[in-house]
């Protein structure tokens, strides 16, 4: 996750793990099927059905868990709005999960943040758009540079204040 990871194997930098709860499920499945045409390998971590109510946490840690087995490896969450699988996962330090609804903002969060979570809400946006965006994502690189700096920064005051005893 940070810049001193070790390169990942070609494998491990395409397999994209993603995961849903019942409210994401019908927007996952039109994922899945875009990433097969573009033939990016995917792990699909559930949940298997819309019909049956299941708990956000339980699938945003199934992907928060394969994220942070695997050095820049990088995953896909959807849920109703996005929220709270943007909060849950943006609480484990490594995880940087970016909630997006719009192709520029899909783009910035890779060029800047060095997103590795893409999230969206399967009530908020249409399946074409949510399309788009994941190309967005998928296609943009991290700039590095002073954003780099900025997420160490990130990393090293969380750090900080969980030794300090604050969080
Ligand atoms: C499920 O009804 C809904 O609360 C969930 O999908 C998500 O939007 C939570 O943030």
């Amino acid at each position: 996750m940070s810049s001193t990871s070790p390169k990942p194997t070609p494998a491990e930098a395409e397999t994209l793990a993603i995961a849903c709860d019942h409210a994401g499920h019908s927007l996952k499945r039109e994922i899945i099927k875009l990433l097969h045409e573009l033939k990016v390998p995917v792990t699909d971590l559930g949940c298997a059905s819309a019909e049956e109510s299941v708990h956000y946490p339980i699938y945003g840690k199934k992907v928060v868990e394969a994220l942070l087995a695997r050095p820049h490896a990088r995953g896909i969450l959807i849920c109703g709005t996005g929220l709270g699988m943007s909060i849950m996962a943006n609480r484990f330090p490594g995880i940087r999960a970016a909630l997006c609804h719009d192709i520029f903002t899909a783009m910035m969060s890779r060029r800047h943040n060095d997103s590795n979570l893409l999230v969206m809400g399967g009530r908020v946006i249409g399946p074409d758009l949510a399309k788009e965006i994941v190309k967005a994502w998928l296609a943009t690189p991290f700039d590095g540079g002073r954003h780099q700096e900025r997420l160490e920064l990130l990393e090293q005051l969380v750090r900080e204040s969980s030794s300090s005893g604050i969080s």
